[in-house]
């Protein structure tokens, strides 16, 4: 039985606000942690903290090895092998990684494609990349009832397109995008298919081997992990003709007076000493979500957008716009929305209530957690005719009834800011 309220009683964080309440929706920008991550850490340090790859004594040993296990058990997670599993900062940094390399192998005459759907982590190393080297980016269309799949793709394809790289799942509009047979199309035509999965990997089962992908990126503290850790994913045989990112020490074979041999993937992309407390928490944190099974957690969620959708319904508050679709099926738990000011405006948009004031307001009146702003995804929020919009994104220890406080609150700000 999935069991939000047992699964809530294992993040320290809750314990803190158990008399004044906190109704944390704010899970596609972190994640809380429970216990077992913060302990594995603790233990990490308090027993074993060692530099990895280096010391053949005893700590030194039991560090790498706690390091090596950490990422044969992410990889098993995400149904990839060891040497593809590439520990980086961060979704972002796995991105940029993927940007700086590939923009430089396929050569000033490439195009690459991304959508509209992405966050900065997938727009910006692209166009920073273009900068540097000269290829060419270009900007797939997509509005609220997008649901990006091969088809769309297709149209934007020409004998240059080197690189497609796509979200799984938007952080705005919670879309889920139709990625089954990306992998097999694009490689029918020589293209590189790389896969943003920050808002897929901690909410849903996803198999590297299914998607067909050839390079996956996600993040650590979005999934019940510390900050500080991410994965990026490769296919071995493109890892190992992609040029190194970062130059230092663990990347090397040797190093001459004028020349390097870099090391084997996947230590040719970990320059200098890793994250060994982020790798050990984040395998702590799959631990987690395997006992769980992503089965559970995205049925969960599932539930809880459905709940989301139908508690809009009931509000019937005409002030009240959300963006995304309203099929369950293909949306995560993300209901991102804004609240117009004067109820007899016609405009479309225009005039809301600034979504900061509905975070501040929604805190204070209800103890909800949501963020507001842009969500670092600013192309898609101007594409909705709006600068900011509020966000509410759900995880494992949400319920219903955080669902309610939300419309509670809604309907209070409504109240109060509403001509
Ligand atoms: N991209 C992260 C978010 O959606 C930071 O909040």
């Amino acid at each position: 039985m999935f069991n939000p309220e047992e699964i809530k009683s294992h993040f320290p964080i809750f314990r803190r606000f158990e008399r004044e309440g906190i109704i944390y929706l704010d899970n596609a920008a972190t994640t809380q942690k429970p216990s077992e991550v913060i302990e594995a850490i603790v233990s990490y340090y308090e027993n074993s903290n060692s530099n990895v790859h280096r010391g053949v004594y005893r700590i030194g040993e039991e560090a790498t090895d706690l390091y090596n296990k950490s990422r044969e058990n992410i990889a098993s997670f995400i149904g990839g092998k060891p040497e593809g599993t590439i520990f980086v900062r961060n979704a972002t940094e796995g991105l940029n990684l993927a940007a700086s390399s590939l923009s430089r192998m396929i050569g000033k005459d490439g195009e690459v494609i991304v959508s509209r759907m992405e966050h900065h982590s997938n727009i910006v190393p692209w166009q920073i990349a273009s900068q540097n080297t000269g290829i060419r980016l270009k900007m797939m269309e997509s509005n609220v009832e997008s649901h990006l799949k091969w088809e769309d793709v297709e149209k934007y394809l020409t004998d240059k397109t080197k690189i497609v790289s796509i979200t799984h799942a938007s952080n705005i509009l919670g879309t889920i995008n139709d990625l089954r047979e990306m992998g097999k199309n694009l490689h029918d035509r020589g293209i590189i298919f790389i896969v943003d999965a920050a808002q897929s990997v901690p909410h849903m089962p996803v198999n590297v081997s299914d998607l067909d992908c050839d390079l996956m990126a996600f993040s650590g503290h979005k999934m019940l992990g510390p900050s500080g850790i991410g994965v990026l994913y490769g296919k071995p045989e493109l890892l190992e003709e992609m040029p190194p990112y970062m130059g230092g020490g663990e990347m090397i074979k040797e190093v001459f007076e004028d020349h390097f041999i870099p090391a084997d993937i996947p230590e040719k992309f970990e320059a200098g000493t890793p994250n060994i407390e982020g790798a050990i928490g984040l395998s702590a944190a799959v631990d987690f979500l395997k006992k769980l099974g992503m089965e559970n957690v995205r049925a969960h969620e599932k539930d809880l957008i459905s709940y989301t959708l139908r508690r809009e319904e009931e509000l019937n508050m005409p002030a009240l716009r959300s963006y995304g679709p309203r099929n369950p099926e293909i949306r995560g738990g993300i209901y991102t929305f804004n609240i117009k000011k004067d109820s007899k405006d016609g405009r479309p948009f225009g005039n809301e209530v600034h979504p900061h004031d509905i975070s501040h307001m929604a805190d204070r009146i209800e103890g909800v957690e949501l963020r507001s702003g842009h969500h670092c995804a600013m192309p898609q929020t101007v594409s909705l005719g709006v600068y900011a919009t509020a966000r509410a994104s759900y995880y494992i220890y949400n319920t219903r009834e955080d669902v309610d406080h939300l419309f509670n609150a809604i309907e209070k700000i409504g109240r109060r800011m509403i001509r």
